[in-house]
């Protein structure tokens, strides 16, 4: 059985990929079962990149720490070559290896895009950053990075990021009162799962035989604020997916005659929109999403937060 995220990750790999984002080729039709969560972020990152463009910058520096198959890196390169920024500087880096050699492989299209310079590393993010202070423009860390970190090691973690942030920082964890989630693989291909919440580890057994048991702590949206905002100004801190995962109709168990129609996913919206910060509900959203800028950041972004 491994015992690390990064080598559970690393064993993963593709699995991971079709899991998290569906079909690779189709950057940003977010039909993954997390669509709904996808395309709000994507609305959050893609706004910051407008507004940014529109404040007359032309340059943008990127970092995703624990970037997984390298996925948000495309999206924001595509979309930041789009809208016309001139030189673009981005880095991922994530402490499973096939994931950023899926990255690598995946990103093929966009590296070679005029003005883009993109790597990506393997690292792992309880050490120090190499990057200078100040040195991006937005810095994410998405989709349960935060969750696997042994928890002794988060506000250096987190001093870190904001350290090296100049502009916005982007994250996502996942919640204690959540679904269940599998991390490296759908839980359809799980055969047994534990989350253990006394020792903050996830024990799981995949169908084909493979065990994992990697750190796993589940965040209170008290908890994960109170522990950022010593490094973070915080903008937005809102429940991401509260109801569409829920709602969506199961193959395995609902009817055909039941689908998901366009009309309730409106209404799931506007329900999403009037609980997302409300404290009997936000810690049993799917992730929390939190937006912020670095303390020490002289210049407040004026972007609209989320
Ligand atoms: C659920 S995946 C999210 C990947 C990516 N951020 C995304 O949104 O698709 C969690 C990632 O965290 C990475 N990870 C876990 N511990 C890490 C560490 N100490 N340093 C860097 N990456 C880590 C894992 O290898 C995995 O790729």
């Amino acid at each position: 059985m491994t015992h690390s995220a990064g080598t559970a990750y690393s064993v993963s790999g593709d699995h991971y990929l079709s899991y998290a984002d569906g079909d690779p080729d189709r950057l940003f039709s977010f039909t993954s079962h997390f669509a709904y969560a996808d395309a709000r972020l994507w609305a959050v990152i893609a706004r910051r990149l407008r507004f940014m463009r529109a404040d007359g910058k032309e340059e943008l520096r990127v970092l995703d720490a624990g970037c997984g198959p390298g996925t948000w890196l495309r999206r924001i390169i595509t979309e930041a070559h789009r809208l016309g920024f001139r030189k673009i500087e981005a880095i991922g880096f994530d402490i499973a290896e096939t994931q950023i050699d899926k990255a690598r492989e995946l990103t093929r299209d966009v590296r070679h895009l005029p003005g883009v310079s993109l790597s990506f590393e393997v690292r792992d993010l309880t050490q120090p950053l190499p990057e200078a202070d100040r040195s991006f423009d937005l810095t994410l860390c998405l989709y349960c990075v935060l969750n696997h970190l042994p928890q002794e090691v988060l506000p250096a973690v987190i001093d870190e990021l904001a350290r090296v942030t100049r502009g916005a920082f982007v994250t996502t964890v996942r919640t204690i009162g959540s679904v269940p989630t599998a991390y490296v693989d759908s839980l359809d291909h799980a055969r047994a799962f534990r989350q253990d919440n006394d020792l903050d580890r996830f024990e799981v057994e995949l169908l084909d035989g493979q065990q994992f048991n990697f750190p796993s702590h589940l965040f209170a949206a008290r908890e994960f604020e109170t522990l950022m905002k010593k490094a973070f100004t915080i903008d937005s801190l809102r429940g991401l997916d509260l109801f569409h995962s829920r709602f969506s109709p199961d193959p395995r168990w609902n009817p055909e005659a039941l689908p998901s129609d366009e009309a309730l996913v409106r209404v799931l919206a506007r329900l999403e929109d009037r609980f997302a910060t409300h404290p009997a509900f936000i810690d049993r959203a799917t992730h929390i999403l939190l937006i912020g800028r670095p303390r020490c950041a002289s210049v407040p972004l004026q972007a609209p937060a989320a």
